[in-house]
């Protein structure tokens, strides 16, 4: 009972210390910092509430109450984040679509033109976004705010398209075009032949706008659409990547009180070709942003990613893996030969069957004693009886000096004693 406790009071304190360690190390914010606001998480650099949550002023975005009371993350001062990745390095952020709308006689009602400027160590993903204009009628352009970039995409059509998901936007009812990478502004409207004239049956509104290639549907983008206004407004998804600051990684290296990456990081560049950003060091994982964010994984815990096939062993950024006693070669890759369990089983099935039939050996002959017993002992017993008082004595005097007696009677009652010997042996087995 005392021993019990003795044990519990160890290893209470021991596993709790291990449940805590695996939560804190886990953690994508600075301690004591808010790690999502509504249910978009806030990975650092980024930080919500206080300055000093975010690494520096590029990285404080406004986290609060939308006008339905629900607390609404912005990037810059308009554009609501849906998603933000530490790994990858980007933000999602809502952008309202470009829209031209006309009346059937070509008069133009409505119409809207986006244009955005992100401000610090931004960009729009050339990788993660395309341009896309829609419409029958339509000219979608997009340029930069200092027009040193411009390009344009023109889509026709003479008749209603179901726009599908598996159509390719060649340029009936939409059309696509890319985005150069490194761009900070963005600047898209739309423009027509022929006023939607010759489609106002079918279509009178033409939109345009940036959005992730992983979550554009097309088909979510009918000819017959009008636009919506204020926060029901038509929004895409926008990729913009994100850099700690624009230097190489060596000139940020030689300022160590700016340099970003924590410990068991290390400084890489991005596709986007900018700035640097940090990423743990192999056999780590974490948020490499914060000072002791990267923590070693502990492999073992995950055989899918990390094979093997005999005694695994994290280490630190690593992890060993020995083949089992009895096999050879790399436990990671996998173990050759017979293994020490094998070997093992299989003398142990010898030793079994030997038993077996050492076993049966031994029925075998306590069968055939019986049986000379019942033809030649069982006559002696008889005699035995008969003479029971004498063969006492006789018993005495063999064990004696058993020589003498034997020469004059071939069967002695020494025999006897072995059969029953025999015979309490093979019982008590
Ligand atoms: C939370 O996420 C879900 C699913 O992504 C979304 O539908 C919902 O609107 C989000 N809620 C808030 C408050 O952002
Ligand atoms: C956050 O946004 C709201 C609404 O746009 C604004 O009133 C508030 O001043 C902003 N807060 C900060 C810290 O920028
Ligand atoms: C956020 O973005 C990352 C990378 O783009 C993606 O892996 C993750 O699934 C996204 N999360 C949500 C909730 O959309
Ligand atoms: C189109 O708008 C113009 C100007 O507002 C108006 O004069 C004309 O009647 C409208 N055409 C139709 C078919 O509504
Ligand atoms: C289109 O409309 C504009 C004004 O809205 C007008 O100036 C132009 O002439 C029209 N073009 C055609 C082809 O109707
Ligand atoms: C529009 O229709 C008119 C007459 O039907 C035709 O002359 C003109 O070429 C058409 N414009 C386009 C862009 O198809
Ligand atoms: C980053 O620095 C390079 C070279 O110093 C410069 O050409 C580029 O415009 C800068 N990019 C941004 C987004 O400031
Ligand atoms: C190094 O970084 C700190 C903090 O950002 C800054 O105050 C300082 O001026 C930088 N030093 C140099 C030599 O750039
Ligand atoms: C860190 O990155 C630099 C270049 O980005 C590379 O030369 C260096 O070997 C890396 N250090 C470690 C420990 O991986």
């Amino acid at each position: 009972m005392i021993l019990q406790i003795m044990w519990v009071s160890w290893v209470m304190p021991l596993l709790s210390l291990c449940s805590v360690d695996a939560s804190t190390a886990r953690s994508d914010v600075k301690p004591g910092c808010q790690e999502k606001c509504g249910n978009v998480s806030v990975p650092y650099p980024f930080g919500v509430l206080e300055k000093s949550c975010a690494m520096n002023d590029d990285f404080f975005l406004n986290c609060t109450s939308n006008d339905e009371g629900h607390p609404e993350l912005l990037f810059g001062r308009n554009m609501p984040i849906s998603n933000i990745s530490q790994q990858e390095g980007t933000v999602t952020v809502g952008i309202d679509a470009a829209f031209s709308c006309y009346n059937k006689t070509g008069i133009q009602t409505d119409s809207f033109a986006q244009s955005m400027t992100l401000v610090g160590p931004f960009m729009f993903s050339d990788t993660r976004n395309i341009f896309t204009a829609i419409g029958c009628d339509t000219f979608g352009l997009v340029t930069n705010s200092e027009s040193t970039y411009g390009a344009a995409c023109l889509s026709l059509c003479t008749e209603y398209v179901e726009m599908s998901d598996e159509n390719p936007c060649s340029g009936s009812g939409c059309c696509q075009t890319s985005i150069p990478n490194g761009l900070n502004s963005l600047y898209y409207a739309l423009s027509s032949f022929s006023n939607y004239t010759n489609v106002s049956d079918f279509n009178l509104c033409g939109f345009a706008f940036l959005a992730d290639t992983r979550s554009l549907k097309i088909s979510d983008w009918p000819l017959s659409r009008t636009p919506k206004y204020g926060k029901d407004a038509y929004a895409t998804d926008v990729v913009i990547e994100w850099v700690v600051e624009n230097k190489t990684c060596e000139q940020a290296k030689a300022n160590t009180s700016a340099y970003a990456c924590g410990a068991n990081a290390n400084c890489t560049y991005p596709e986007i070709d900018q700035g640097y950003r940090c990423l743990c060091n192999e056999g780590f994982a974490g948020n490499p942003y914060l000072k002791d964010g990267c923590q070693d994984i502990d492999e073992c815990m995950d055989p899918k990613k990390y094979p093997c096939q005999g005694r695994c062993k994290n280490t630190v950024g690593d992890y060993t893996c020995h083949c089992p006693l009895g096999k050879y070669g790399d436990g990671k890759k996998g173990c050759q030969g017979i293994g020490i369990i094998t070997i093992i089983a299989a003398i142990g099935a010898t030793i079994f069957l030997i038993i077996i039939c050492l076993l049966l050996y031994m029925m075998c002959i306590k069968k055939r004693r019986d049986k000379n017993f019942r033809k030649n002992g069982g006559l002696v017993l008889k005699h035995q009886r008969k003479n029971s008082d004498e063969t006492d004595s006789l018993l005495e005097e063999t064990s004696q000096s058993p020589h003498r007696k034997a020469d004059h009677e071939p069967m002695t009652p020494s025999q006897t004693v072995i059969s029953f010997q025999i015979e309490n042996y093979t019982d008590s087995i």
